[in-house]
């Protein structure tokens, strides 16, 4: 392709030669709507739609039977769901299930591997961080009788997006019990280099665990590779399993095989959790994690929707997403220049994540006036304006026009006529 063009001909150029085209057809796209939210919420595909409603026909065909019956028996599907997201992560396929949501995944996890003794009792996260895990983290730390004031240590940012990762390896100190970090930050898309924090972690004999929230189904880990100890995701964002979709657990290979912090009778070997015995044999595997009843009806779309990613692969995904935030980022220096616009997602491919920041005073406006032109964002605090080029449904030409879009609205003043106040879903 030749050099880079700020022309809409250019876009629809590289979108002729684009890879990953076959999957844009099977999502949802409304007409004249630009969604630019897959990092929030991913469309729905045809096939996710197909396989929900064919674990509704088993249910409806089998009853109670459905458990072991049907196309998609409902009794080894969160393992099987597993198998089919472990690639995604890098992880053997027993090193992982898809159970609960991110936030109850965590407090398993805090339950299973926070394990204070004597000084070293502290966990340590960033300022970053999505506050939900905040919260979590904050929760076992009060169980366990510790003040979070004191043992909880959030490395603070430079500049306000974005963390060093020096900064985040001199925090492990010898009090550190546990490291809980994001792969992606969620609010300026950076990428943490999971595999040097993680060394750093060990070399302390420090246990570290990854918020992969931002980065499963866009970007590719070497969990196993790396050793990381555990990790949690959510599957609604990039994985597009639709609205609270269940959630999935990392846990690695040598911490399998002990009891969950948090168990319950889906913890169980399967072999003889229908035993009803009061002693828990745990499943060796990472279905270990897993409580009580798997949510079926939010676990079927994800059925349909990971096995189009196992029709390409995520390094694939990768690729074409590095190109889209490129291409995007590259518009934006020459359309939206004279705006005061900030982009503060790196720039280095290695370090960003799958979405674009923007940041300007007016971040709240300007999200309303794109809405009002059918380009979705999403806002976030303190000015930002978060953009996400899916690989699998988003085009060239989508970002273009969305630029465009942003191009007029900033022109023209356009974001003055809305209010200042935030939705109450940004
Ligand atoms: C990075 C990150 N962590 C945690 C959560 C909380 O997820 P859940 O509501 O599925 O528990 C979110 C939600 O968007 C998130 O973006």
């Amino acid at each position: 392709m030749s050099a880079f063009q700020a022309s809409r001909e250019f876009a629809e150029a590289l979108d002729r030669q684009a890879p990953l085209t076959q999957f844009r057809e099977e999502f949802s796209l409304a007409a004249h709507r630009l969604y630019l939210d897959g990092n929030s919420l991913g469309l729905l595909s045809r096939r996710a739609e197909a396989s929900l409603e064919s674990v509704l026909n088993s249910w409806r065909d089998y009853g109670i039977d459905g458990w072991s019956e049907g196309s998609h028996p409902w009794f080894e599907l969160s393992e099987r769901l597993g198998h089919m997201m472990a690639p995604l992560v890098g992880a053997q396929a027993h090193e992982v299930i898809v159970t609960g949501s991110t936030t109850v995944n965590l407090h398993q996890l805090l339950a299973t591997f926070y394990h204070p003794q004597g000084p070293r009792r502290k966990i340590l996260a960033d300022s970053l961080a999505f506050p939900s895990d905040i919260y979590a983290i904050s929760s076992h730390l009060r169980l366990h009788g510790f003040s979070p004031d004191d043992a909880l240590v959030q490395v603070t940012s430079p500049d306000g997006f974005t963390l060093n990762e020096d900064d985040i390896i001199a925090a492990m100190t010898p009090e550190v019990a546990l490291v809980i970090l994001p792969s992606v930050l969620f609010v300026s898309g950076q990428l943490l280099d999971i595999a040097k924090l993680t060394a750093a972690a060990h070399e302390r004999h420090i246990l570290i665990g990854f918020d992969l929230a931002h980065s499963a189904g866009v970007i590719p880990h070497h969990l196993t590779a790396w050793g990381v100890d555990f990790a949690f995701w959510c599957t609604y964002k990039y994985l597009n399993g639709g609205p609270g979709s269940v959630g999935a657990i990392y846990v690695a290979g040598h911490h399998l095989g002990q009891r969950p912090g948090l168990a319950g009778w889906f913890s169980s070997e399967k072999t003889v959790q229908f035993d009803m015995a009061h002693h828990l044999v745990p499943a060796p595997d990472a279905g270990a994690f897993q409580i009580g009843t798997p949510h079926l009806l939010s676990l079927a779309p994800l059925i349909g929707s990971l096995e189009m990613f196992a029709e390409t692969t995520v390094e694939a995904i990768r690729a074409k997403s590095l190109q889209l935030t490129r291409y995007f980022m590259d518009l934006a220096e020459i359309r939206l220049k004279d705006f005061d616009m900030r982009v503060v997602t790196p720039k280095d491919d290695t370090r960003r994540g799958g979405h674009i920041a923007l940041v300007h005073p007016e971040a709240v406006r300007i999200c309303k006036a794109l809405k009002a032109r059918h380009v979705i964002p999403d806002y976030r605090p303190p000015e930002v304006i978060r953009l996400a080029p899916v690989p699998l449904y988003t085009t060239y030409t989508d970002i273009w026009d969305a630029a465009d879009h942003l191009w007029h609205i900033m022109d023209q003043r356009e974001y003055s006529q809305y209010s200042q106040h935030r939705d109450i879903i940004a």
